[in-house]
């Protein structure tokens, strides 16, 4: 069956049942928010499995989802250290692991763990299925602010492409969780935010190309999907969820679709028209 069939389409399934029926080999990009198995309330029981019981789960979908995967193919997987060691020794008897990259959620300084340390950060595992896997870096490089351009401005270092173009992203990524105050904050337990998510597809998916998301909660792969001009197959087994994904995809994909405001100074109507953003 052809993967058109799928694309840019989230569908209220479980996950498993839905990519038992991809092409094998179709897709260029997996990015995967499972549940961590720490008894969130995703209105199911996904969340709230016996440890074992979650592995073996876990090492399902995951090998459903690998054999879906083209051969210069990557995979992001969320999770935290309660599970990453047995997720990640799982995964490198599939496939090369490229990088565990910390997501330091930006937590504020303030009570916390009092027989141990605090934990503030999400584990993300990204592995490739070979040593051609597709990466662009130019695509997610980091502008120097003006103060190291500045001081990088000494003739040794005049005309280097690496201070026009931005530095490469390190494995730490401090991005601060959703609060209700982001624009793009969506009623939901787990929501991860847009600008991580961008990145995974922008640097491992080229233009047109599909990712798969098999857990889609808010539908925030979808959203960097249609914001970044790749396609997008996703799985929400939450029926409320999977109608709030599909209302965010279609106030996004409304603002690229409405026609320009009008400009006849209604600033009511201007109002009403306008999509939101998320
Ligand atoms: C961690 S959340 C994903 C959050 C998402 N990355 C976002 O930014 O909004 C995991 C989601 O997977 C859904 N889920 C759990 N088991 C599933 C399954 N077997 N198939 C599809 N969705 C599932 C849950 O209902 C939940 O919304």
């Amino acid at each position: 069956m052809s993967l058109e069939k799928f694309a840019d389409q989230v569908f209220n399934q479980d996950a498993l049942d839905g990519m038992k029926i991809l092409p094998d080999e179709s897709i260029d990009l997996i990015v995967a928010d499972p549940p961590y198995n720490l008894g969130k309330d995703y209105g199911n029981d996904s969340d709230k499995q016996e440890s074992e019981a979650f592995l073996r789960w876990t090492a399902e979908w995951l090998n459903l989802a690998i054999s879906k995967l083209k051969s210069n193919g990557s995979l992001y997987i969320f999770t935290t250290w309660r599970y990453s060691p047995e997720i990640f020794v799982f995964l490198k008897s599939k496939m090369l692991m490229l990088n565990e990259i910390i997501w330091d959620r930006k937590v504020p300084s303030m009570g916390g763990s009092t027989r141990r340390y605090s934990s503030v950060h999400d584990t993300i595992g990204f592995f490739a299925k070979s040593k051609d896997h597709y990466f662009d870096l130019d695509s997610i490089r980091i502008p120097y602010d003006e103060e190291t351009k500045k001081a990088r401005s000494r003739s040794i270092f005049v005309g280097k492409k690496w201070l026009e173009v931005g530095y490469n992203p390190k494995d730490l990524w401090s991005v601060s969780r959703l609060h209700r105050i982001h624009a793009e904050r969506e009623d939901h337990p787990t929501q991860k935010p847009l600008e991580i998510v961008e990145r995974m597809v922008r640097a491992s998916c080229p233009e047109n190309g599909v990712v798969l998301d098999p857990f889609a909660g808010t539908g925030t792969t979808a959203v960097a999907c249609l914001l970044n001009n790749r396609r997008y197959i996703t799985y929400e087994l939450n029926t409320e969820y999977y109608e709030l994904v599909l209302n965010r995809i279609k106030r996004k994909s409304s603002f690229f679709l409405e026609p320009p405001l009008p400009t006849n100074g209604d600033s009511k109507k201007q109002d009403n028209q306008m999509p939101l953003l998320f």
